[in-house]
């Protein structure tokens, strides 16, 4: 069945690599390694965040590795380039696809054309919702990222000392992620008691979801948002902390703070937490700006999603150590869920001494 895949696979990345040339696009589709194993197709969903460069090489290498093709893309934020790249891989043929979807409503149509060609799908970091043809999904405790998030906060500023009141706002990522849900659930858990105590008071009012959202998790929405709420709710107060889910955000929410005039004696920044530890927010957090990243090491969960694939297509059955927990609507989907760890100026050094980082790139 792989000979036969694979001999199509290739006929059809050919015919797909011509048609790419010839639409000047083949800049965002890249072929590596021998497809003797079969051809895995990668769907990432952007390129303007760090993390996602990391996930999609670290896919490759680890599916070659194994002796699998793979064809990575990314979607550039767009849903809709994001269902036809995933429409162009089935044509090619692959073996199993690997999706991080951009907006988890919007591959019901394209993943029935996986199904209908018996291609595994696997929901990558984010899960695909609203369909049964998903198989696996492998992410980090999701949740678990939303109360370090908060626990961070909650230590910063002494809240189980009964210290406060404090002024916080809170940013979420975007609305259309699975993800952001989680981050902000687990979030919320921690710190609505200290709401209620009123330690913690939000002088914008926007405490419900969907008025935090950030779409596509873009740093200069977030910037926009916190400069309107600071003109608007803040006059002489000043804001004690900020909840962000991502290292994107948590660095637009910083730029407005310091165009405000924060990063002063008379105005500190905020206690400021993000996710993803991306580099710019560690030399941040090094510099005393953001507070707190989560570090996920994408790479384990590349490694995870690759020995999956593996599995699936020499007929073994995937090691699984959550089930349950994630239904998509249609379905519970099975996942292998990794561990995150919070960082923060005290234990960045973890990010060294995993070879996530150099020590040089943290100078
Ligand atoms: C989420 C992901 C986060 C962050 C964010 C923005 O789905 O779990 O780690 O990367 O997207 O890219």
């Amino acid at each position: 069945m792989f000979n036969r895949r694979a001999t199509l696979a290739g006929a059809a990345a050919l015919a797909l690599a011509l048609t790419l040339t010839a639409c000047g696009q083949n800049s965002e589709v890249s072929s590596e390694g021998s497809s003797e194993g079969g051809t895995v197709g990668i769907a990432m969903p952007t390129r303007a965040s760090e993390r996602w460069l990391t996930d999609g090489k670290s896919l490759v290498e680890d599916l070659k590795g194994d002796g699998y093709k793979t064809e990575l893309v990314y979607g550039d934020d767009d849903p809709k380039a994001q269902v036809s790249q995933i429409g162009n891989l089935i044509k090619q043929g692959v073996d199993a696809l690997i999706i991080a979807a951009i907006d988890a409503k919007s591959l019901n149509g394209v993943l029935q054309q996986a199904a209908d060609a018996d291609i595994p799908v696997i929901s990558y970091d984010r899960l695909i919702l609203g369909t049964k043809n998903v198989d696996y999904y492998v992410s980090f405790d999701n949740e678990m990222v939303g109360r370090l998030e908060a626990r961070h906060i909650i230590d910063k500023l002494g809240l189980e000392e009964g210290k406060g009141p404090f002024n916080i706002e809170l940013f979420a990522g975007s609305p259309d992620d699975n993800n952001t849900k989680y981050f902000f659930e687990g979030s919320m858990a921690l710190l609505q008691p200290f709401l209620d105590s009123k330690q913690l008071v939000v002088p914008s009012g926007q405490t419900k979801l969907n008025q935090v959202t950030t779409l596509r998790w873009d740093g200069a929405t977030a910037q926009k948002r916190m400069s309107g709420i600071l003109t608007e709710w803040y006059g002489s107060k000043q804001v004690d902390a900020v909840l962000s889910p991502y290292d994107g955000i948590s660095r637009g929410v910083l730029s407005a703070l310091t165009s405000d005039g924060y990063d002063s004696d008379s105005k500190p920044l905020p206690v400021i937490t993000g996710q993803d530890a991306e580099l710019a927010s560690v030399r941040s957090i090094i510099a005393g700006q953001q507070s707190q990243t989560v570090y996920k090491d994408v790479r384990l969960l590349a490694r995870a999603a690759a020995e999956m694939v593996d599995d699936i297509l020499t007929g073994r059955t995937p090691r699984i150590d959550n089930t349950g927990e994630y239904n998509n609507g249609v379905k519970v989907v099975r996942a292998v869920l990794l561990q995150p760890t919070t960082v923060d100026k005290t234990n960045y050094g973890v990010l060294v001494s995993d070879g996530y980082f150099t020590a040089d790139e943290l100078k």
